[in-house]
């Protein structure tokens, strides 16, 4: 089948996600045949490169052999079964690797992003509860996005998703965020927050963040500091903290998880999208075992937690995630026929950076990144740039959201063979991370072009 025909097929049966599926009367949907590293490739070989890692999730790249060996192995032997009175060897393996890396006691498994912020919150509410107290309120950032299932949304605060459910969601309070990554900021929102605090703490049972960066509000960053801030108002006023770490954790800001750059332990902390690799929807709730030790009684006594989803732990899922750490852990780069490729065996390395382990080498490409986006900020319609790690966002000016400039881009994008996602009127790359310098070119070169361009548009 030809692109044209698959597209129109595709519109007779699906509602796509986060979509006006009007748009698609002038927007072509984009059918994939097949994918490898950063790139995408149509049914008529018309090639894309993945500058947002199909939504943030695949970070090391499409179709990556050694993922792709993992879950095939997996497959011989079991490809689900329930996980309530049973489990399975790699999600044994999993739990162990992902408490030592994060120093959590205990692996609570959900299988997308949302359930497990849906997970977080329910077990810090049932937390006070069991020790005898309701605490129902929830505190959360300004310009937060935890997902869109009603708890998430409920504690997330980008309107754009938010407001048509405003009538039928959970009592949530926010709190204001610096405006940028500076001290400064960290400071005065942390005397804002401190207010805040005071004022509900005895109803509130917990506090979620997305450390660092603000994927779905726009790409705002904030300092370290300021999440260290929040746990230590956290710990003054006895409130649980849950770390969002489902867009920005396994490197994507510099660091494994995003909490060790502000040498915050909170209490939760979920994680997803890269898990996996981007392969397979699989989530999880770490948390201590002060939390765990809270639902741990006789069962006549009420306090389990009773919340399940059938995919819960699914052993497909659990086997690439951890054929993802075993990246993280063995993962060395090295130059293979004119390409940087991620080597599992102990190489002879002969070049500069060959052998670098994952978060070394990302450090040399967010730099390489940063370097080469300088240019933005001559355009006249660019108003700020930033970068967090591999995540690097170029914010056009403040154009009225009718005009949808960031469309534009993402059309001129695709046209030019980068998939950009634009948010509103923010660029932003966040690119798997085998992406090849000349690829980085690309991607830049056509951001660059297209957001040129939409300034001249009417
Ligand atoms: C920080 C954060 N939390 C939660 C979610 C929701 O994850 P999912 O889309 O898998 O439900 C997202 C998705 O983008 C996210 O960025």
């Amino acid at each position: 089948m030809k692109n044209q025909e698959i597209m129109q097929k595709d519109l007779k049966f699906n509602w796509h996600p986060c979509t006006q599926m009007k748009d698609h009367e002038f927007l072509p949907i984009i059918p994939i045949k097949k994918g490898k590293g950063v790139w995408l490739e149509d049914f008529e070989g018309n090639r894309y490169i993945d500058a947002i890692s199909s939504w943030w999730v695949n970070i090391l790249g499409h179709s990556n052999e050694y993922i792709n060996k993992k879950i095939k192995e997996q497959l011989k032997t079991l490809e689900h079964i329930i996980f309530a009175g049973f489990t399975h060897e790699g999600a044994i393996k999993l739990s162990e690797r992902l408490c030592k890396l994060t120093g959590f006691d205990k692996v609570f498994y959900a299988d997308n992003g949302s359930s497990a912020v849906e997970v977080a919150i329910k077990m810090a509410f049932h937390y006070w509860k069991n020790k005898g107290e309701v605490r129902e309120l929830f505190l959360s950032l300004e310009n937060s996005y935890h997902g869109e299932t009603i708890g998430a949304l409920s504690v997330g605060d980008v309107g754009l998703y938010k407001d048509t459910y405003k009538e039928i969601l959970i009592k949530n309070i926010t709190i204001p965020i610096p405006k940028d990554k500076s001290e400064e900021e960290a400071l005065k929102a942390l005397k804002e927050a401190e207010k805040i605090f005071e004022k509900y703490h005895k109803k509130v049972s917990s506090l979620i963040i997305e450390p660092l960066v603000q994927c779905a509000g726009y790409m705002k960053m904030h300092s370290p500091s300021f999440v260290k801030g929040l746990r230590e108002l956290c710990d003054k006023y006895n409130i649980l903290m849950i770390a969002d770490e489902i867009a920005v954790g396994f490197g994507r800001t510099g660091t494994m998880f995003a909490c060790e750059q502000a040498g915050v332990k909170p209490d939760f902390m979920c994680l997803s999208k890269g898990l996996t690799g981007g392969y397979l929807p699989l989530s999880v709730v770490l948390t201590t075992d002060e939390i765990y030790m809270a639902f741990y009684c006789d069962y006549e006594e009420l306090k389990a937690f009773l919340h399940s989803h059938s995919y819960t732990a699914n052993p497909l899922g659990i086997a690439a995630a951890n054929a993802v750490l075993d990246i993280f852990e063995n993962g060395k780069w090295k130059m293979e026929n004119g390409k940087w490729v991620l080597n599992m065996d102990n190489g002879q390395w002969t070049m500069e950076n060959e052998g670098l382990g994952i978060l070394e080498f990302n450090k040399k490409t967010s730099k390489y990144i940063w370097d080469n986006i300088q240019k933005f900020k001559s355009l006249p319609n660019v108003k700020e740039i930033r970068q967090t790690g591999m995540i690097t966002a170029i914010e056009m000016i403040d154009y009225p959201w009718q005009e949808r400039k960031g469309l534009k881009v993402y059309e001129y994008g695709l046209k030019n063979g980068v998939l950009l996602r634009p948010l509103g009127n923010v660029i932003y790359f966040m690119p798997p991370y085998v992406i090849q310098k000349d690829e980085i070119d690309k991607m830049i070169d056509v951001a660059y072009e297209g957001i040129k361009k939409v300034n001249s548009e009417k």
